[in-house]
């Protein structure tokens, strides 16, 4: 290629934004320090429009004409997996892995290879050599039979090897090690990632091929994270958490699916072992016949599930001048607008204290709904008073000290019937249980601590 067929352009390398000149912050992703320069061939300067015209070989027809296939979806054979995608990969689509390096994406791919019902399977590799996988796979205990691998990192090669071999589900470990020999930049850079991942995303369409393609997420702005790619993908996935052991599989983006769902993992000597009965997987193993102070219990929905956990709460005298909230699993600012309810609806006053808030297992809580239970943790750390043993309890609170109610109560109560509670407060909402489980509805913040000071 002739120099003066190329010319250099600034890409984030966060979101992909691209500028003509350098610039110290994304205006897209608000990155620092973000831009990379790239070399790129003249004609492609805007938008790749020599692959777009190149892709797109349809023929506009009629939505009644379109036929849809049987089995569209393939099982995974790994039933978290499945449930996350929404019941199995879509043929066809592209499915983006995003995760840390370590935290167990490729011992996810091979397993998944190994187990799932799709006739031909192809797992490319352009990080380990063939003798590193097989190793990996007789540790897992898989049928190596089953998997067809190929060691390459050239784009043309591996979508010549797609076409011959029309993988049912095929798997690309990693999209970062890929280059395609049009582009002047290194594999890796954010242009490589683009194209080659509209190429392949392309190829698996045309040959209704389920590809996953595994992506490193790291901090560092030299290797182009997934996020670049995540509008040129049909479903996005991250594997995150390690903490505690227990990996959880998220759905960022699900074009056939929810983004609800969640698979849970644990890394075992023989690879990653799903959960199949999590609901009480995040709480605390205690056998004591009272709880210790500072501990609440709720119940929150993931998807199709129920999971109850467990939240702690710690309150000690400031130790430097201001009084600080250190939390991580829970928002700061929730724990602190719960704390401000607390203390001006009912007389609890937290915030002159250094406060620690926690949530066993490891698990990130989001939902509205764990707001009475958070102010539940509150008040027994500040008060030094253990709540009733099988006590739980869910509902939003609102700035007036009101408790609303949430989304799925009987599926919550149900919950946590299931795993032994026997006492609920709940939100002044209209749901029926046929359960033997005592339920307080409570309208404000204030009846729910008298009744629990009450009952102790
Ligand atoms: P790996 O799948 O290589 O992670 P990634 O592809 O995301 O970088 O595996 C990560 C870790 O898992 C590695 O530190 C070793 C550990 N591991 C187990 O504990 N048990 C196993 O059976 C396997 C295969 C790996
Ligand atoms: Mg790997």
């Amino acid at each position: 290629m002739a120099v003066k067929d190329l010319t250099t352009r600034f890409a984030c390398s966060q979101c992909g934004r691209i500028e003509s000149k350098w610039l110290g912050r994304c205006p897209d992703c608000g990155s620092w320090n973000s831009f990379v320069e790239e070399v790129v061939k003249k004609s492609e300067k805007s938008s790749n429009s020599a692959l777009v015209s190149n892709t797109n070989k349809m023929q506009p027809v009629k939505l009644s004409k379109v036929t849809v296939e049987n089995n569209i979806r393939i099982s995974t054979g790994i039933s978290e997996l499945d449930r996350v995608l929404g019941g199995g990969a879509m043929r066809g689509a592209t499915i983006l892995l995003g995760g840390e390096p370590g935290i167990g994406k490729s011992t996810l791919m091979l397993q998944m290879l190994a187990l799932s019902t799709a006739a031909r399977t192809l797992y490319v590799s352009g990080e380990e050599s063939p003798s590193q996988i097989r190793l990996r796979a007789d540790r897992l205990n898989i049928q190596s039979e089953s998997v067809t691998l190929y060691c390459d990192t050239r784009l043309e090669e591996l979508l010549k090897t797609m076409h011959k071999m029309k993988p049912d589900l095929m798997v690309i470990d990693s999209l970062q090690t890929l280059s395609s020999s049009d582009i002047p930049s290194i594999a890796g850079s954010i242009q490589q990632i683009r194209v080659c991942s509209m190429e392949l995303a392309d190829a698996a369409r045309q040959l209704g091929t389920a590809l996953f393609v595994v992506g490193h997420v790291t901090k560092d702005g030299q290797i182009a994270g997934p996020k670049v790619i995540e509008h040129i993908v049909d479903t996005v996935l991250y594997f995150d958490q390690a903490e505690t052991g227990v990996r959880l599989v998220r759905a960022a983006k699900n074009r056939y699916g929810t983004v609800d769902e969640i698979g849970i993992f644990l890394m075992e000597e023989r690879g990653l072992v799903p959960v199949i009965d999590p609901a009480g997987f995040f709480l605390g193993k205690r056998k004591m016949g009272s709880l210790p102070p500072g501990i609440a219990y709720t119940a929150i929905v993931e998807g199709s599930r129920t999971f109850l956990v467990e939240i702690q709460a710690l309150t000690v005298d400031v130790k430097s001048g201001m009084p600080r909230v250190y939390s991580e699993r829970i928002e700061t600012a929730r724990v602190l607008r719960v704390a401000a309810v607390l203390e001006r609806h009912a007389g609890i006053r937290v915030t002159d204290r250094d406060v620690y808030v926690n949530v066993a297992g490891g698990i990130r809580l989001s939902e509205v709904s764990i707001e009475l239970a958070l102010a539940l943790a509150l008040y027994s750390a500040v008060s030094s008073k253990a709540l009733p043993l099988k006590l739980v309890s869910f509902g939003e609170l609102s700035l007036a000290g009101e408790i609303r109610p949430v989304v799925f109560p009987d599926k919550r109560a149900k919950g946590a019937y299931d795993m032994g509670f026997r006492t609920l407060l709940a939100p002044a909402s209209s749901f029926e249980l046929d359960l033997p489980l005592k339920i307080h509805r409570c309208t404000s913040i204030a009846e729910a601590i008298r009744l629990v000071s009450d009952t102790n």
